[in-house]
């Protein structure tokens, strides 16, 4: 078994600390870790945000575990150059176009949640976001126009696109609890109206999943209103992206998320995958021992159980996370005092308790 770590920018490398511990306690046999550079780290280095042979080395792995990338001092670099670049190239050199994030109230953190607690508390969703398509990745550009420069990005979806997003989608509302939302905005868009008629498609061969629709200012609206009315949330890469941050604050922090990024390619144990906090790099809080690693113990355990067939490791990451989670131990993000390692400590006493 081969894990790449990928740590990146800002607070990347702190969080992915605190996981990369929590790994070395499971103590699995025959793991090979190795670490490579990403984001504007990598470009300071080697001249690119995606160095080659951190590609490579993703490609030769079983999954990838990634921090975050993003570095104000890189702001001025022409957009193939920036940081963020290195997760876009990520995404579609290996194929990952489905990201799962899942969004879950944690008993006791009600009261973190920007909404009023006893609307927090009945959260329990699933962002299925495609991830290698849409406006993200359409034909781009600047024009002249009668206006000045203009900006312009292509948007659009094919149906083979819709269809193995669709699938993921679907697949996933089998497992939890029967219901898969589709957002997009077909009252508007063709790309929308494609996608919409390829679900609808695609829901034929899934009889027992509820599948409803929803415009994407409405799910927004919704997801603060009465967010436990959803399971599965289907939806594209833009309207993903804005979905998933919204559904952090339902929560209570940004800093409590995982995703997984997920393609076909099979490995020997699972599917191989991506995964990384929801959070960004957060250079104003970057190096002062402040962020919260709990996302990026918590993609680790996403990692074990999609990647590399590891369940029972995965459950117990998670169930220490929840104690930890729970208990005193809080870091700025949740109104308490503790530093990245300072909640890395815990989450490993947890584990030993539990094992
Ligand atoms: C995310 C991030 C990325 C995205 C950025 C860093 C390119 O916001 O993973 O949600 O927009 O997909
Ligand atoms: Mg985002």
């Amino acid at each position: 078994m081969k894990i790449a770590i990928l740590p990146g920018d800002g607070i990347g490398p702190e969080v992915t600390e605190q996981a990369r511990r929590v790994l070395d306690a499971l103590d699995l046999p025959k793991l090979t870790i190795w670490e490579g550079d990403v984001g504007g780290i990598a470009y300071k280095r080697h001249g690119h945000p995606l160095p080659q042979e951190t590609l490579e080395m993703a490609r030769a792995s079983d999954a990838v575990l990634f921090g975050a990338v993003g570095d104000p001092e890189c702001d001025e670099l022409p957009r193939e150059h920036r940081p963020e670049q290195a997760i876009l190239g990520l995404r579609s050199e290996l194929g990952l176009f489905a990201n799962l994030r899942p969004a879950a109230g944690y008993p006791g953190l009600e009261g973190m949640s920007s909404l009023r607690p006893e609307i927090a508390r009945g959260i329990d969703l699933l962002v299925v976001r495609e991830l290698n398509g849409d406006v993200y990745f359409g034909d781009k550009g600047e024009r002249g126009s009668d206006g000045g420069r203009e900006g312009w990005d292509a948007m659009s979806y094919n149906e083979a696109e819709v269809r193995r997003i669709a699938h993921t989608g679907f697949q996933a509302a089998q497992k939890r609890r029967g219901r898969l939302t589709s957002v997009d905005k077909a009252n508007v868009l063709e790309t929308s109206r494609i996608w919409r008629e390829t679900v609808i498609e695609v829901a034929k061969e899934y009889p027992e999943v509820e599948l409803d629709h929803m415009y994407v200012d409405n799910a927004a609206m919704q997801m603060v209103r009465s967010p436990g009315q959803f399971d599965v949330i289907l939806t594209g890469n833009l309207f993903g992206d804005i979905l998933s941050d919204q559904a952090s604050a339902c929560v209570g922090s940004i800093g409590l998320l995982a995703s997984a990024s997920m393609g076909e390619r099979q490995t020997k144990f699972g599917t191989f995958g991506l995964y990384e906090p929801i959070h960004g790099s957060a250079p104003d809080i970057a190096g002062q021992g402040k962020a919260n690693p709990v996302a990026a113990i918590l993609s680790l355990a996403m990692l074990l159980r999609h990647s590399l067939g590891c369940e029972t490791e995965a459950g117990r990451i998670e169930r220490a996370v929840a104690k930890v989670v729970a208990s005193e131990v809080r870091g700025a993000d949740l109104g308490g005092t503790a530093s990245t390692s300072e909640i890395g400590d815990a989450v490993l006493r947890q584990l030993t308790a539990l094992s």
